[in-house]
C-alpha cells in the first residue's frame, strides 16, 4: 500500500477566517482538546497513514490483550484484481472487548463509576448501574448463556428495546466469545424470521413490550410469530429468554410457549457474580449486523474483535475530544451500527459514564432531551439530523427553558445535517458554544471515517469535514479515476482501516461484488461525495438505490418486494424523494392487478403490508398509482425520471424518447394528486 501525504499537504493550507461559512471553536476549547489544531492533526494524520501498523500499534497497547498479536500487524488486499478481498488487524492477537469495557476499567480504579444512567419512558422512572454492578449483570447473563450451551462462535439474537438489558446482552455474549446480533425492535416479525433463518442463532433474547412515547409495543409477540415462521421453514429456537418489562407489560398477561420461553428474571439473577473470559482471536467475529442494501435481501455485516475494538475506543475519544468527567448521550439505539459504536463499545471502553434512554425524544413533549440533559448533566449530546430538525419545528421555547449548561459538544450522524439545522442546533441547542462533530460513517465501516476533531480546526456546517486518522478517503469519477483537489464524484477508501467489516456473513462473494468491484482498487461507500477547496468533504447522498429515511437505511428493493407481495400489486417502484423532517421519504409507484380500482383502502392495505413485511419505519409516504411504469425497450425501470416525478420536478424529466413507451410518463403526471 503506497503511503500517501497528500491529504496533509491540502491540510496545511491556511483556512481563510474572514470565510463566513467558517465556524472556528473557542480558544478554550482548542487549548483544552485532545488535539488543539489543525497542524498537530497534520502530525498525527500523517504518521497514521505513512506507518499504520506502527499507529495503530501504539494505540492497541492500552488496551487488555492476553497475547499480543503477530506480525504482520495488518493484512489488506482491497483490489479485487489482485484475488480475494482480504482484512486482517492484529491477528493472533487474544483478547476480550467485553474485557476491556469493563474488568479493565474497573482494575484502573473506575468500578463505582458511574456506567450506565437508565432513563425510562417515563420521566421519573430511571435506574444506574456502575462498571462493578454492569459487569456482575453481564456475567450472570453470560453463565446463563454458557449454561444453556452457547459458546464461541454461536449467534445469538437480540431483539430489545433501549433497556439496559440490551448493552448487557451485547457484552454477555461477547463475553463468551458468541456473536450478537442485535435486530431493532422495531423491525417486523417478517424481518426477525429472515434474520433468525441466516444466522441459527442458538437462542433469541427479548422482552415482553416496550412503551415508547404513549404507545405500548408488543415485542413479545412480534417475536412469536417469527418463531413460528422460521419453524415453519425448518430453523426451531429452543430458548426464547425473555425480560419482563414490568412497566409496559406484566408477566401473567404476556402470552407464553410452555417450554421454549424462559424468564429472564427467574433464571438469570441465579448465576454467579463472575465469569471466565472467553480469550478470542482479533479476527474473531463480534457481531453481525444486518443492513439493507441496493438489492436483495438485507446484508449480514460482519465485524470482528480487535480492530473494531481499537478505531471505536479511539474515534469516540478524539471526535468528542472525550475527558473523564464527561456524561455522554447518544440518543440512537442499539439496534443500528451507532448503538453498538458509540452507546455500546466506544464509550465503555473509554469508561465513560453513558445515558440509555428508554423513551421518545419528544415524550411527554418536546423538551424531553434538555430534561435528560439537564438531569443528567451531559456533557455530550449525539444525535441525528431528523432529531434537530423535528425539534427545530416546535420551536426554541422547548430548548430555551432548560439550561443546558452541562454540553460541551455537539454531534451528528446518520444523513447530511442542512446548513440551516446544522446552525439551529449550534446557536439555540449549544447556545454558539459547543462544536458539532458530524460524523459521516457506515455499518460497513464501524467506526467514524470522516469527522471533525472538535478544538483541531473550524467547522463548516453542513460538511462532515476531514478524515480521521488512518482513513484515506479519495473521490473518483465514473471510470473509477481519482479525482484531485477541488472535485465531485463518488466516495471510496484506498486503504484499510481496523474496524473496516470483513465480510458479509455467508456470502463473501457479494462482499467483494458490492464494496470492490465497482472501482477496482478501492472499498466503495455508495456515498456521493464533494471535496472543497479547503479538503473538506461534503457528503451528497447515496448514488445506490437504498433511501435514508430519518437515518435509516432503507433498501428501495425490500420496499418493492414487499408490496408486490400484495395480492392486488403487480409492480412497485420505490424511491427516495426529499422530505422536510426525515431527510427522505419513502415514495411508491405502485401498478395494481388489470381491472383492481384504486382506492383509500388499498392504499392503506399497501402501507401495511410494508410494516408487516419490514417494520413501520419502512412504510412508504406516498403510494402514486401508476398504470405503467417508464421502461427502457430492455425492460429497466428508468429510475431518474420516478424521481423527477416525486419531486414535481416536471421540467427536468430529460429525454423520455427512449422509454418503451412514452406515454406513461403522461399518465403518471396526471396521477400525481389522486
Ligand atoms: C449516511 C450510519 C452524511 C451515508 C452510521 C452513509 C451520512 C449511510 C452521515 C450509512 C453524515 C451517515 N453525513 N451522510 N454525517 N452519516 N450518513 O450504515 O449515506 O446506517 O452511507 O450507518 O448514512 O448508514 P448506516
Amino acid at each position: 500500500m503506497a503511503p500517501s501525504t497528500k491529504n496533509s499537504v491540502i491540510l496545511g493550507e491556511a483556512l481563510a477566517s474572514e470565510d463566513v461559512n467558517l465556524v472556528f471553536p473557542t480558544e478554550d476549547f482548542s487549548r483544552q482538546a485532545h488535539v488543539s489544531s489543525i497542524q498537530k492533526y497534520g502530525e498525527k494524520y500523517g504518521r497514521s497513514v505513512e506507518d499504520p501498523a506502527g499507529f495503530w500499534s501504539d494505540i492497541a497497547s492500552g488496551f487488555y490483550w492476553k497475547q499480543k498479536w503477530g506480525q504482520p500487524v495488518y493484512a489488506d488486499n482491497l483490489d479485487i484484481r489482485k484475488g480475494k478481498i482480504n482484512i486482517e488487524w492484529f491477528k493472533g492477537g487474544k483478547t476480550n472487548i467485553c474485557y476491556n469495557c469493563l474488568d479493565r476499567n474497573i482494575k484502573s480504579g473506575n468500578g463505582d463509576k458511574i456506567a450506565i444512567y437508565w432513563e425510562g419512558n417515563e420521566p421519573g422512572h430511571d435506574a444506574t448501574l456502575t462498571y462493578n454492578q454492569l459487569l456482575a449483570r453481564v456475567c450472570q447473563l453470560a453463565n446463563y448463556l454458557k449454561d444453556i450451551g452457547v459458546g464461541k462462535g454461536d449467534a445469538v439474537i437480540i431483539y430489545l428495546p433501549m433497556l439496559m438489558e440490551l448493552p448487557i446482552a451485547m457484552l454477555a455474549c461477547a463475553r463468551i466469545g458468541a456473536i450478537h446480533s442485535v435486530v431493532f425492535a422495531g423491525f417486523s416479525a417478517e424481518s426477525i424470521a429472515q434474520r433468525i433463518m441466516d444466522c441459527k442463532p442458538k437462542v433469541v433474547i427479548t422482552c415482553n413490550a416496550v412503551r415508547r412515547g404513549p404507545k405500548t409495543i408488543f415485542l413479545k409477540d412480534i417475536v412469536d410469530a417469527a418463531l413460528t415462521e422460521s419453524a415453519q421453514n425448518g430453523i426451531n429456537i429452543d430458548v426464547c429468554l425473555t425480560f419482563e418489562n414490568e412497566s409496559a407489560l406484566k408477566k401473567e398477561v404476556t402470552k407464553w410457549v410452555e417450554g421454549r420461553d424462559i424468564w429472564w428474571q427467574d433464571v438469570v439473577p441465579k448465576y454467579p457474580v463472575t465469569c471466565e473470559v472467553e480469550w478470542v482471536d482479533a479476527e474473531d467475529p463480534l457481531f453481525l449486523l444486518y443492513t439493507s442494501g441496493s438489492t436483495g435481501k438485507p446484508k449480514g455485516v460482519l465485524h470482528t474483535t480487535g480492530g473494531y475494538m481499537v478505531y471505536t475506543a479511539t474515534t469516540f475519544k478524539y471526535a468528542f475530544d472525550y475527558k473523564s468527567k464527561d456524561i455522554y448521550w447518544c440518543t440512537a439505539d442499539c439496534g443500528w451500527i451507532t448503538g453498538h459504536s458509540y452507546v455500546t463499545y466506544g464509550p465503555l471502553l473509554n469508561g465513560a459514564t453513558n445515558v440509555v434512554f428508554e423513551g421518545a425524544p419528544n415524550y411527554p413533549d418536546a423538551g424531553r432531551c434538555w430534561d435528560i440533559v439537564d438531569k443528567y448533566k451531559v456533557s455530550i449530546f449525539y444525535t441525528a439530523p431528523t432529531l434537530v430538525r423535528s425539534l427545530m419545528r416546535e420551536g426554541d421555547e422547548y430548548v430555551t427553558r432548560y439550561s443546558r449548561k452541562s454540553l460541551r459538544v455537539l454531534g451528528s450522524v446518520g444523513e447530511p445535517i442542512n446548513p440551516s439545522a446544522w446552525r439551529w442546533f449550534f446557536n439555540v441547542v449549544g447556545d454558539g458554544r459547543c462544536p458539532i462533530s458530524d460524523t459521516w460513517w457506515q455499518t460497513e465501516t464501524g467506526g467514524f471515517m470522516i469527522t471533525p476533531l472538535p478544538g483541531a480546526w473550524p467547522q463548516k456546517p453542513g460538511s462532515a469535514t476531514l478524515p480521521f486518522f488512518g482513513v484515506q478517503p479519495v473521490i473518483v469519477d465514473e471510470k473509477g479515476v481519482e479525482l484531485e483537489g477541488e472535485c465531485s464524484g463518488y466516495l471510496c477508501v484506498k486503504s484499510s482501516w481496523p474496524s473496516a467489516f470483513r465480510t458479509l456473513y455467508g456470502d463473501h462473494e457479494r462482499y467483494q461484488t458490492t464494496y470492490f468491484s465497482a472501482f477496482p482498487g478501492y472499498y466503495f461507500t455508495g456515498d456521493g461525495c464533494n471535496r472543497d477547496k479547503d479538503g473538506y468533504y461534503w457528503l451528497t447522498g447515496r448514488v445506490d438505490d437504498v433511501i435514508n429515511v430519518s437515518g435509516h437505511r432503507i433498501g428501495t428493493a425490500e420496499v418493492e418486494s414487499a408490496l408486490v407481495s400484495h395480492p392486488q400489486c403487480v409492480e412497485a417502484a420505490v424511491v427516495g424523494v426529499e422530505h422536510e423532517v426525515k431527510g427522505q421519504g419513502i415514495y411508491a409507484f405502485v401498478t395494481l392487478t388489470e381491472g383492481v380500482p384504486y382506492s383509500e383502502e388499498l392504499r392503506k392495505s399497501l402501507i401495511k403490508v410494508v410494516r408487516e413485511k419490514i417494520g413501520a419505519f419502512a412504510a412508504p409516504d406516498k403510494i402514486h398509482w401508476a398504470p405503467g411504469l417508464p421502461k427502457t425497450r430492455s425492460g429497466k425501470i428508468m429510475r431518474r425520471i420516478l424521481r423527477k416525478i416525486a419531486s414535481k420536478s416536471l421540467d427536468e424529466l430529460g429525454d423520455t424518447s427512449t422509454l418503451a413507451d412514452p406515454s406513461v410518463v403522461d399518465q403518471l403526471i396526471a396521477l400525481a394528486d389522486c
